[in-house]
């Protein structure tokens, strides 16, 4: 029986039933923990939490395989009324936000600005915290003024389109412009021709990507490597949870299409303690400084997309929330009780608990719909996931149809993920896996890992 942390206030709410053992408060308690999100992270952080001591677990709007380790609640995620009255009936002690759009919608604030929510734990950052993400020009600003390496930028809007254009003319190719809001992961497009950037430019700024791209931020392109670095942070303290490595293009070496990530590993060989400890004193505490500097309470996770260039760190994006595929593989990377440490973050009390990472190196492999990222079938019946030995499977857009059979419901449809003793050995157990499970169409990148485990 595991001992549980228990904070001034919270102890009493949680513990449905106290026992004396050896003379210590031990178990059993009961933790109704409410994940939002329907996708691969959101099973993963819900199969994570399910393993805590005494954690029941519910999920919204989830799908079928969220279902495997809790309950799934039909609730929208933009219904904050509902999401209350769903946690004041259900008694939820915590509520995990997979996806940045509740966070830049405030449900962080929507949550402590109401007197009935008070007891109710949320990790995730307030409105203002959430810009990191919502807004890449807030972000460029807030990095440029707390001395966190990022790459030269300049903001464009209508007004000042000519400058736009002679800032372009003073880089170099590629050329990265960014819609400033948030563009369901479509804003960025990279261009190597000049002419081309300033036409896509011009069109941005016309709505090419609706409002978010009233605003476009021009960046200088930043060479190397990439790779996601999460934090999670009570404001105060933090902890570097196991980073990892995501695969966004759709193809086998990196061609076609980019997608919402193909792959993950994680540890990342390239990621010495070397390195680590350069994003931590570079970037993690610089980021943390100006988040209390600008007086924003934050409180969750930290996703730093980072380029690795010649071995110094370089901010590409903050996310404020985990990422996906990546949090499929880094979960299984935690050890120890979850619920612990997230509850612990919400009392601002991360300096007080004992947390571990697996020496396993972690390969996630994403299957997807044919098609996908451009239009696909939905509703493809799946066969094969009874099989699966020695792996998670994920799922990442999979639903129930009318005879209770699981069927694909998205374009990202299942991560298959595996632990080995090096990449080799994980990546020989995901793909064996992978190939055992069947729906019409499928698809997914044959070489995960690969890269990495030349520089193992
Ligand atoms: P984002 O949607 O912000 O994650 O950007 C998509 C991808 O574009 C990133 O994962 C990078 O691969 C690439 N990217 C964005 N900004 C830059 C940059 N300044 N230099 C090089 N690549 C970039
Ligand atoms: N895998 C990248 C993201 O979640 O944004």
């Amino acid at each position: 029986m595991a001992k549980i942390i228990m904070y001034p206030g919270e102890a009493k709410k949680d513990a449905v039933d106290w026992k004396e053992v050896q003379g210590q408060h031990i178990t059993a308690v009961r933790r109704n923990i409410l994940v939002l999100g329907s996708g691969g992270r959101e099973h993963a952080l819900a199969w994570k939490l399910a393993q805590s001591e005494g954690a029941h677990v519910f999920i919204a709007p989830g799908n079928a395989g969220t279902a495997q380790v809790g309950v799934n609640v039909n609730i929208k995620l933009s219904d904050f009324e509902a999401i209350k009255e769903f946690c004041l009936k259900q008694e939820i002690n915590l509520v995990v936000v997979g996806p940045e759009q509740p966070l830049v919608d405030g449900i962080v604030d929507f949550f402590k600005g109401d007197a009935g929510l008070k007891a109710v734990k949320i990790i995730g950052p307030d409105k203002r915290g959430a810009e990191l993400e919502g807004s890449k020009a807030f972000a460029k600003d807030f990095m440029a003024k707390y001395g966190v390496p990022t790459a030269k930028c300049f903001k464009v809007n209508k007004d000042n389109l000519n400058e736009g254009f002679k800032f372009l003319e003073s880089v170099k190719a590629p050329y990265v412009l960014k819609a400033d809001g948030l563009a369901a992961g479509k804003g960025v497009l990279i261009l190597n021709d000049l002419q081309e950037a300033k036409d896509e430019l011009g069109k941005m700024l016309d709505g090419k990507f609706g409002a978010a791209s009233a605003t476009v931020v021009i960046e200088e392109f930043l060479k190397g490597i990439e790779v996601s670095v999460f934090v999670l942070t009570d404001g105060e303290h933090y902890v570097l949870l196991p980073e990892a490595k995501d695969y966004k293009r759709i193809g086998d070496g990196d061609q076609g299409l980019n997608t919402g990530g193909m792959g993950a590993v994680s540890p990342v060989p390239f990621c010495t303690p070397e390195f680590l400890n350069r994003v931590e004193e570079r970037i993690v505490k610089p980021t943390l400084k100006g988040l209390k500097a600008e007086g924003i309470d934050y409180k969750g996770f930290i996703f730093l997309g980072l380029m690795n260039d010649g071995g110094n760190p370089y901010v590409i994006e903050y996310n404020v929330r985990m990422g996906d595929p990546e949090t499929e593989a880094v979960m299984t990377r935690i050890e120890g009780d979850f619920a612990d440490l997230l509850m612990a973050c919400a009392n601002g009390r991360l300096d007080e608990v004992h947390y571990a990472k697996s020496a396993k190196t972690a390969v996630t492999v994403m299957m997807v719909s044919g098609g996908y990222p451009e239009a696909y079938k939905k509703g493809m019946k799946m066969s094969g996931l009874e099989n699966l030995k020695d792996v998670v499977a994920f799922h990442a857009g999979t639903a129930f149809d009318a005879e209770n059979n699981v069927v694909t419901a998205g374009g990202r449809v299942i991560a298959v993920t595996a632990h080995g003793d090096s990449i080799e050995e994980a990546r020989s157990i995901a793909y064996r896996e992978v190939e055992k499970i069947h729906f019409e169409g499928v698809n997914y990148r044959h070489d995960i890992g690969l890269d990495l485990m030349r520089m193992q």
